[in-house]
């Protein structure tokens, strides 16, 4: 169930048994010579919504915009700096908290959000400080890519081939989400994984193509329907337990 599809009257019924609300979190970001800018949100929103619709859930709108500086050398790429989103996440939470949810469940697809949201998750258990019982508010933070079954099968399917970025296996998500964006133009090997990035013109002179090590025409479209099932089967497993605890 979408925040955006509900009444406010539905959404005070729903604060009469839930306090909790996922939110998805994204990138508008290069992925590569085959991967969309959209992949990151396009995924973190799909499963989020699947795993709200499947646990009964609320999901918040999408956090489409992230913190991306490392690709803005390619055309497409937009970026927040770290405090722009802890600004938004900040105003968010307070206003979401403000109605009565009290559980807070971040599903991410990009690694470049992870010091960022957990920075916002600082700021508000200080602003909380001295208020427990039922008023203390509480933020979870889960990586699909990371769910123990979506592990397996990235090992799986792509071993030492996933890579970093515009990895297969976020491409295969996209595929099975949306057929029609499919590239089926095969690509030469990536290059290798170097030393770490310093800034955004470093990233393109080290990885000219946007591919992290990540062999993105592996990916197809089975494999994601696979993938995205084993996400949302961790997450409907995790996200009542979090906003009952
Ligand atoms: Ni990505």
């Amino acid at each position: 169930m979408q925040l955006h599809d509900l009444t406010w009257p539905a959404v005070e019924a729903y604060l009469q048994r839930s306090g909790g609300v996922i939110i998805p979190i994204g990138s508008t970001e290069q992925h590569g010579p085959s991967g969309v800018i959209g992949t990151d949100a396009m995924v973190a929103d799909a499963i989020a919504r699947e795993t709200g619709r499947r646990a009964d859930l609320l999901v918040a709108p999408l956090f489409s915009i992230g913190v991306a500086e490392h690709h803005m050398a390619f055309p497409g790429t937009l970026s927040l700096r770290p405090s722009t989103l802890i600004a938004l996440l900040l105003d968010t939470l307070h206003s979401l908290a403000h109605h009565g949810f009290r559980r807070f469940f971040f599903i991410n697809g990009h690694g470049g959000n992870i010091a960022t949201l957990k920075a916002a998750f600082s700021e508000i258990h200080a602003g909380q400080r001295g208020q427990g019982g039922d008023r203390a508010l509480g933020c979870a933070l889960v990586n699909w890519y990371e769910v123990a079954d979506v592990v397996r099968l990235r090992k799986q399917y792509y071993a030492d081939r996933e890579g970093r970025h515009a990895t297969p296996s976020e491409i295969a998500v996209i595929q099975y989400l949306r057929p029609d964006l499919i590239h089926d133009q095969p690509l030469p090997p990536p290059g290798p994984l170097r030393s770490e990035v310093q800034g955004a013109d470093d990233f393109r002179a080290k990885y000219p193509d946007g591919r992290m090590g990540g062999w993105s025409d592996l990916a197809n479209p089975q494999q994601g329907q696979a993938l995205f099932e084993a996400a949302v089967r961790g997450l409907v497993r995790q996200v009542p337990a979090f906003f009952s605890s």
